[in-house]
């Protein structure tokens, strides 16, 4: 044990030695339908990041069309790098990161070609980066006094899960949706009720004025002994109510929206409450889209004080898709066992870093 210890502090230090060396990491994300690019500095954290949302193209589709993510990402990510600069020169960059899994492949190839293309101009290295690493690693850029190991619930519109982050690169997925992610539910729910895409905060906004009592929705596996869980029946369920409604006026509307919003924060609630049991953990990180969520918050926060944990909401920049914490894991990581061959994929499980 003494030795497996000392040679992990050895490599850690190894590591934070090399780091220094590279001070400047400059992250890409083009995983999905934001294009974003970000500067991080070892000694003065992010300094420069810019992002462009492409939500407003997709939402008179209901949803990211694939091919036109991959024509944006490649028409608006030089003026996105020269908006990131700003005034740092290119060239004072030390190596480059990039989002290469999970996400839509096309997408993901449009910001390794471009970080392959930087990386050959300015002949320095290229680090691949698991974007769902980048999720899990945000709050440690904002927070200084956090320390691993966490649980971090990852709620977004295409994950839902419980993970147990032990160390960096050492990450146990506790549980996970079996089926749609939370994220991807709201939005389901929100076509139901004819509101806008991403519909999640229309269906916060709704709720607000809502009974959550009003309808008795089902809180899937939330009894279950273990921490993955389940939100395709409860989605089915809103969807049979709604069907049943002539008039789905504004007042049952916003009923049906704090119900379904009810529902899903009981579900989260009881498995984290089960996951800080499970491992004692004592620091609890909310991130994706979906911990934009107010209802959510407060529900978990109050388990601050019944539970003795503290829990952490990197703020709604870093929770949702950002290149600054693509820079930020890159810049731990040692590039010399990646080479030039291309490393998008679309599937990139956390436990085959
Ligand atoms: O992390 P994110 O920006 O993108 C990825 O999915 O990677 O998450 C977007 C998701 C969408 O499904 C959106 O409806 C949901 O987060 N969302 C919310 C809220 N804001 C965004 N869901 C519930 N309440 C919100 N306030
Ligand atoms: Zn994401």
């Amino acid at each position: 044990v003494f030795i497996k210890s000392f040679a992990k502090k050895l490599i850690k230090a190894f590591i934070n030695f090399f780091a220094k060396l590279f001070m400047k990491t400059l992250g890409i994300e083009t995983s999905c339908d934001e294009t974003a690019i970000a500067i991080y500095d070892c000694e003065e954290g992010i300094i420069g990041e810019s992002i462009h949302s492409q939500i407003e193209m997709h939402a008179e589709y209901g949803g990211v069309v694939p091919e036109l993510a991959s024509r944006d990402h490649c028409s608006k990510i030089v003026e996105v790098l020269n908006n990131a600069l700003d005034d740092i020169p290119l060239e004072s960059i030390d190596k480059i990161a990039y989002t290469s899994g999970p996400g839509l492949l096309g997408a993901l190839l449009i910001g390794e070609s471009f970080a392959q293309g930087l990386s050959t101009a300015l002949k320095i290295p290229l680090i691949p980066v698991n974007h769902l690493e980048g999720h899990l690693m945000s709050p440690m850029m904002e927070f200084s006094e956090l320390q691993m190991p966490f649980i971090c619930l990852l709620v977004s519109g295409g994950h839902s899960m419980i993970v147990d982050v032990k160390e960096k690169g050492e990450y146990e997925i506790l549980g996970q949706s079996q089926d749609d992610a939370v994220g991807e539910a709201f939005d389901k729910v929100a076509k139901m009720l004819d509101l806008p895409y991403p519909g999640g905060p229309y269906i916060e906004k709704l709720a607000v004025s809502g009974n959550p009592k009003a309808y008795d929705f089902p809180r899937p596996m939330i009894n279950s002994n273990n921490l993955d869980m389940s939100f395709s029946g409860l989605k089915t369920s809103v969807l049979y109510t709604v069907q049943k409604i002539d008039d789905l006026n504004d007042n049952i509307k916003s009923d049906i929206a704090a119900s379904f919003q009810s529902a899903v924060v009981d579900v989260l609630v009881e498995k984290i409450k089960k996951a800080v049991k499970l491992t004692n953990r004592s620091s609890v990180i909310i991130a994706g889209g979906v911990a934009a969520n107010n209802f959510l918050r407060k529900e978990i926060k109050n388990l601050e004080d019944k539970n003795g944990i503290s829990v952490y909401y990197p703020s709604m920049k870093y929770c949702t898709d950002n290149a600054a914490m693509i820079a930020f894991v890159g810049s731990k990581m040692s590039h010399e066992k990646y080479d030039n061959k291309s490393n998008a994929r679309a599937r990139w499980p956390l436990n085959e870093l």
